[in-house]
């Protein structure tokens, strides 16, 4: 067996076995699981939210978050007192996830924790707590990349479901990232195409903010776009090469058309604030599955997936089914709980790095860059 370290960026027969006593550890533990599926408590607290989920296999047992309403007041998340409400927050949810769960902590096989992208004081909760439960309980542990896991959410077992067919492509729009992911396999994921400034979320947020909503706006403009008409203002939209995005240049011409409008008139906003947050979804939603569109005919891909914060959008959801008729595509969106940073999508992706002898020694630290590809692939 071959001792490796988990930082380094190595195949994954290198990173498989780590050391010597998870080695043992992690030989019994396949000859345990032989007639079993695994029991994994996952743990994510990359950016706002603090959750703890317990899954048996694919299927969700718990799935327990702690949301941080703190941030509201400031207009964004401010990142110390994220850090400081996830150390309240992460024992008692852990706690609640195990009961919800009717699991004893010593039935956990394994720990998968989002070790990056993030926002590092937030991480670095997260990831101390699953080394120091780890190490008090014995147990392996496994870094998990948040961007896999908002990917494989996908296979987390859903009534009445299907789970998507290899090749397929998942855009993925959360508050920090905007991405076209090309998936081959479960851990074998190339990013085809991403934003170059701003990401979708931060779109819909800094929008939402010149509206005069609180953070996070996203939801808010979702709510108001319901009742408008999408067609009564209408914003440029982008012209970027390939698959890639940009943002900043919308936030902008919103900035400049609510700046004149409001000298001419002062309650233009009140008084127009259904049809904006149409007008303005409407354009995000364009961009987005634009270029997916463009990208799913380039490549042939017939099975096309949204992950992420911002697929929790109802304007979204229906346009990529509308497209998705049109386009015959199979399309999959995730259940609202798993869109947003949630830790069951840690735990099903810690669940395929398990399944590949994936795991990560004591000495792995929280990391807030954290690309695709990254070791995981081929
Ligand atoms: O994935 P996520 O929970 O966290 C990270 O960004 O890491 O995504 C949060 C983002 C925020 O920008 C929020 O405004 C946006 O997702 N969001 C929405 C909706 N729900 C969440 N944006 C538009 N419509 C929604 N319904």
């Amino acid at each position: 067996m071959k001792i490796a370290n988990s930082h380094s960026r190595r195949m994954p027969s290198d990173r498989a076995i780590i050391f010597s006593n998870f080695a043992i550890g992690y030989t019994n533990l396949r000859k345990s699981l032989k007639n079993r599926e695994t029991i994994i408590l996952g743990i994510e607290s990359s950016c706002d939210d603090t959750s703890a989920a317990i899954i048996r296999g694919t299927e969700v047992l718990s799935n327990v978050t702690a949301s941080q309403k703190i941030h509201e007041q400031y207009g964004g998340v401010v990142p110390e007192l994220a850090s400081r409400a996830h150390q309240k927050n992460i024992i008692p949810v852990v706690d609640v996830a195990l009961k919800n769960a009717n699991i004893d902590k010593s039935e956990i096989d394994a720990i998968a924790f989002t070790r990056g992208p993030g926002l590092l004081g937030s991480l670095v909760v997260g990831t101390s707590f699953a080394k120091s439960f780890a190490m008090a309980m014995d147990k392996p542990i496994i870094d998990v990349n948040r961007m896999y896991g908002h990917v494989l959410a996908h296979f987390i077992d859903e009534e009445g479901k299907d789970k998507p067919e290899f090749p397929f492509l998942c855009l993925t729009v959360s508050g920090g990232h905007t991405q076209i992911v090309l998936i081959r396999d479960y851990l074998d994921m190339e990013v085809i195409g991403s934003t170059i400034d701003d990401a979708a979320g931060e779109a819909f947020d800094k929008a939402a903010k010149l509206l005069g909503f609180p953070y996070p706006g996203g939801p808010l403009i979702d709510k108001h776009a319901k009742l408008g008409d999408p067609s009564k203002f209408t914003f440029p939209h982008p012209q970027i090469k390939d698959y890639n995005y940009s943002f900043s240049g919308l936030k902008t011409s919103i900035l400049y058309f609510l700046q004149k409008e409001t000298q001419k008139n002062e309650h233009f906003i009140q008084e127009n604030l259904d049809d904006l947050c149409a007008g303005i979804q409407h354009t995000i939603v364009s961009i987005v599955l634009g270029k997916l569109k463009k990208a799913a005919k380039a490549l042939d891909i017939k099975h096309i997936a949204i992950a992420g914060g911002v697929s929790a959008n109802s304007g979204l959801r229906t346009a990529l089914l509308e497209m998705g008729e049109k386009e015959n595509w199979n399309t999959y969106i995730p259940k609202f709980e798993y869109c947003t940073d949630n830790a069951a999508m840690i735990a099903i992706t810690g669940k395929y790095m398990l399944d590949k002898g994936l795991f990560a020694d004591q000495s792995v630290s929280a990391t807030a860059r954290m690309p695709i590809p990254s070791q995981l692939n081929k």
